[in-house]
């Protein structure tokens, strides 16, 4: 099948969390299945930046802009799929965020240079002559993408795919925003892209593909409920017949103890050895007080409410207190991001904090940490509970979407039939985040149950094959 991606995010190009990792690793997948994939994403600055190889292999022409827009094709890490670019300056030439201007707001522009991928997007398909090559399927994620389905004509042979990795982003503008891209009065409708008086870019995708995805089989039922649906669980139940939940996998070309180029000692189920000697190694390097009797804490994530961190902030004092150390990497929130960074001082040699963004150290805490922090209000699947499994660290996270899907608990049951991979908990409050640290505490300190935890971990299979078998077969089901 020839297979087209289209994102705001794929790894290693541009990343700000799991989307850009998913939309690098499902594709490659799927290439390795034998499939002819495609991934279109931005060419925002920081990603010409870290092209090898590039060349330009079309300009199109979009009525109404005043310059052509380039499309630049370059090629995933293991080759086995095309990445093509969309170049156009006054969209995507600039520092920063992809999203997000310096003082933290959206860029003004927004809607305005996610349509324009859209409308690349939805060139491709109407016009095979543009580059020489025309999709089966159309794969979109997120909000940024939305505006594809709706686009394309009803005549036009192709599988609309749409993937929903954060309801809670929707890409919501004014009225004025839909009349100035032009878009036709007939799309200004409650089966449209109308929302509460707006225009709802996700509403596009959820409308008008032919299969509606998430990233976990919990998250596609919580987004059904008012509690998760963010506004749209009447509109998501009333597609439910097109609605799946596909777990994510992980790419283990670049999340694999044994392997991992960022890491300082290698290692895996056989020889755990090297675990141990990464949690020395990094504690030195975090200036980490060490005590090999306690077990080392790891967060690393987007500073957002979505991931706890407020829960986590609140629980710290006193779980510094009692001399577990922490590791935290993230950005965000410049009000949590002080937060930590007040309480890092307040406890030297206990909490190190990062504020920023860095791939290395991210890999380094998962290899490091004993324990890995997720107390997510709401995460449709996560990816790093699952690289910590893999890496041998066990997770403690909150019972919801993809964490529940992914982590099983240790009941007692679990633990005596050695299936247990963490320890999960309901309420969503700061004293049971204590309390349920404290329970890991005390597994911990036995060491024959923690080994059996951290084994049953790095046994599970979390790489794509299942999971991009699933996409494949959803392509191929009847799609109208
Ligand atoms: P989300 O997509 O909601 O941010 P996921 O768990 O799916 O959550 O994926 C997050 C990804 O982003 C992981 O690969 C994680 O390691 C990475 N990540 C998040 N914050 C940082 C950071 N500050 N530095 C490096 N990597 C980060
Ligand atoms: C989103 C979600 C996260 C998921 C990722 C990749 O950013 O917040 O839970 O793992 O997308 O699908």
């Amino acid at each position: 099948m020839r297979i087209l991606h289209v994102a705001s995010e794929a790894y290693p190009f541009i990343k700000t969390g799991g989307l850009a990792d998913v939309c690098a690793s499902l594709p490659q997948a799927q290439a390795r299945l034998g499939h002819d994939v495609r991934v279109l994403i931005p060419a925002y600055r920081a990603a010409i930046a870290k092209l090898q190889t590039r060349k330009t292999i079309a300009e199109i022409q979009l009525p109404g802009l005043p310059a052509g827009v380039r499309i630049l094709e370059t090629e995933m890490r293991n080759a086995a799929s095309k990445v093509w670019l969309v170049d156009y300056g006054p969209a995507f030439d600039r520092d920063g965020n992809p999203y997000l201007d310096d003082t933290g707001m959206p860029w003004h522009d927004n809607a305005e240079r996610f349509f324009l991928l859209c409308r690349i997007a939805v060139a491709v398909i109407h016009n095979e002559d543009l580059l020489s090559w025309r999709p089966d399927v159309i794969h979109c994620h997120d909000w940024q993408t939305g505006m594809v389905a709706p686009l394309i004509d009803d005549d036009q042979d192709v599988v609309k795919i749409f993937t929903i990795h954060n309801l809670s982003y929707q890409g919501i503008f004014p009225r004025s925003t839909f009349t100035s891209l032009g878009l036709k009065e007939e799309l200004w409708a409650m089966d449209g892209v109308e929302y509460l008086d707006q225009m709802s870019f996700i509403k596009g995708g959820i409308v008008f593909s032919d299969w509606i995805t998430t990233v976990s089989p919990t998250y596609a039922r919580e987004i059904q409920t008012s509690d998760l649906g963010c506004g749209l669980e009447g509109l998501l139940r009333h597609r439910s017949d097109r609605l799946v939940g596909i777990l994510n996998g992980i790419d283990y070309d670049e999340w694999d103890p044994n392997t991992d180029p960022y890491i300082d000692f290698h290692y895996h189920a056989d020889a755990l050895e090297g675990k141990l000697q990464n949690k020395t190694a990094c504690m030195e390097r975090w200036s980490l007080l060490r005590d090999d009797s306690a077990p080392l804490f790891g967060f690393v994530g987007r500073l957002v409410e979505q991931k706890g961190i407020d829960l986590l902030i609140a629980a710290l004092p006193e779980l510094l207190n009692h001399g577990y150390p922490f590791v935290v990497l993230g950005m965000g929130d410049p009000v949590l991001e002080r937060k930590l960074q007040d309480i890092a001082r307040a406890h030297p040699g206990r909490l190190h904090v990062r504020i920023g963004y860095d791939e290395e150290m991210s890999h380094q805490i998962e290899a490091a940490a004993d324990i890995f922090l997720m107390p997510s209000r709401f995460e449709p699947c996560g990816l790093n509970q699952m690289y910590s499994m893999h890496y041998g660290t066990v997770p403690i996270v909150s019972k919801t979407g993809g964490l529940a899907d992914t982590v099983v608990p240790a009941t007692p049951q679990n633990l005596a039939n050695q299936t247990a991979t963490g320890l999960t908990f309901t309420e969503f409050t700061a004293d049971v985040l204590i309390k349920t640290i404290h329970q890991g505490v005390k597994l911990f300190d036995h060491e024959q149950s923690w080994r059996a935890l951290m084994l049953a971990g790095m046994s599970w299979d979390f790489s794509w094959r299942q999971s991009a078998r699933s996409y494949l077969e959803l392509y191929q089901a009847n799609s109208k």
